[in-house]
């Protein structure tokens, strides 16, 4: 059994240390051991095992399918391949609406069976209740507000959030009872810039990480595949800042693998066991 500490470890005490000193927090999404190991390497503060995955890996058009069961796998997967990197689980849908006691097992499974270190769970001020209960457990809690992909059905399709003084009110409210209940973060998706920019202000002791919320955020996340350009075609939302774009690099190496064996010119005798 190692006992020893990993000084270069993140903690949720990263986000709050980086919002206090003004420093940016990054992160992003993984959901297997090697891009977490690679996220890992190169000194991405916080890894989301984004629920994201029932769209981009299991090829789903929402987030509603994807079970606890999966997220565990991914979540773990993850997990043995991150060192410093803090490991945040995303609760899939149904798994913390139902009941308070189904919050509280669910959570604490991606940490007891997964090796997690925090939760996502989406939500407004309506979800207070059940997240307060699972951080009085000792499970950290990131927040998720504006458009929560959960929801789709109800908000009808990807609509910016906090456009209106209901809807920016909601936004505020919502965001102060987070950090009163104890969310070490929240993320901010696709909400307008000025308001993402005033609740960033008016919490002192809860990070927000915005994708879509503009620049004043504490931090920013991405989904991975989406800034590698491992996505559908036609999907560009505005907010997304493309790094790389591997899916052309991906075709061109399996089309000439499909040549080399159909013309025999693999394997080549250096790439064979002889005697
Ligand atoms: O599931 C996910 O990847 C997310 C991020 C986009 C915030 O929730």
């Amino acid at each position: 059994m190692s006992r020893s500490i990993n000084k270069k470890k993140h903690t949720v005490g990263t986000f709050l240390r980086k919002k206090t000193k003004g420093e940016k927090i990054t992160v992003l999404t993984a959901y297997d051991a090697f891009m977490a190991s690679l996220l890992d390497k190169v000194g991405i503060d916080s890894i989301l095992v984004g629920d994201s995955a029932s769209n981009v890996v299991h090829g789903y058009n929402s987030t509603l399918p994807i079970t606890m069961d999966i997220m565990l796998a991914h979540t773990a997967a993850v997990a043995r391949g991150t060192n410093a990197a803090l490991i945040i689980a995303d609760m899939p849908f149904m798994s913390f609406q139902p009941s308070i006691e189904t919050a509280i097992i669910n959570a604490g499974r991606f940490l007891k069976e997964a090796g997690a270190e925090a939760v996502k769970m989406e939500g407004g001020i309506e979800m207070v209740p059940t997240i307060k209960r699972v951080i009085e457990c000792g499970i950290p809690v990131m927040g998720h507000i504006g458009l929560t992909p959960q929801s789709i059905n109800r908000f009808g399709g990807p609509k910016v959030q906090g456009r209106g003084d209901e809807s920016r009110s909601y936004l505020m409210e919502s965001a102060l009872a987070l950090q009163e209940a104890g969310c070490f973060s929240i993320v901010l998706e696709l909400v307008e810039a000025s308001i993402a920019g005033e609740i960033t202000t008016a919490l002192e002791t809860t990070a927000t990480i915005g994708i879509g919320a503009g620049t004043n955020c504490d931090g920013q996340v991405l989904v991975t595949n989406d800034m590698l350009g491992l996505r559908p075609e036609g999907f560009r939302p505005k907010f997304l800042r493309e790094y790389a774009n591997l899916t052309p690099t991906i075709i061109e190496a399996v089309s000439q693998y499909i040549k080399d064996v159909t013309n025999g010119s693999f394997p080549s005798e250096d790439e064979s066991f002889t005697t």
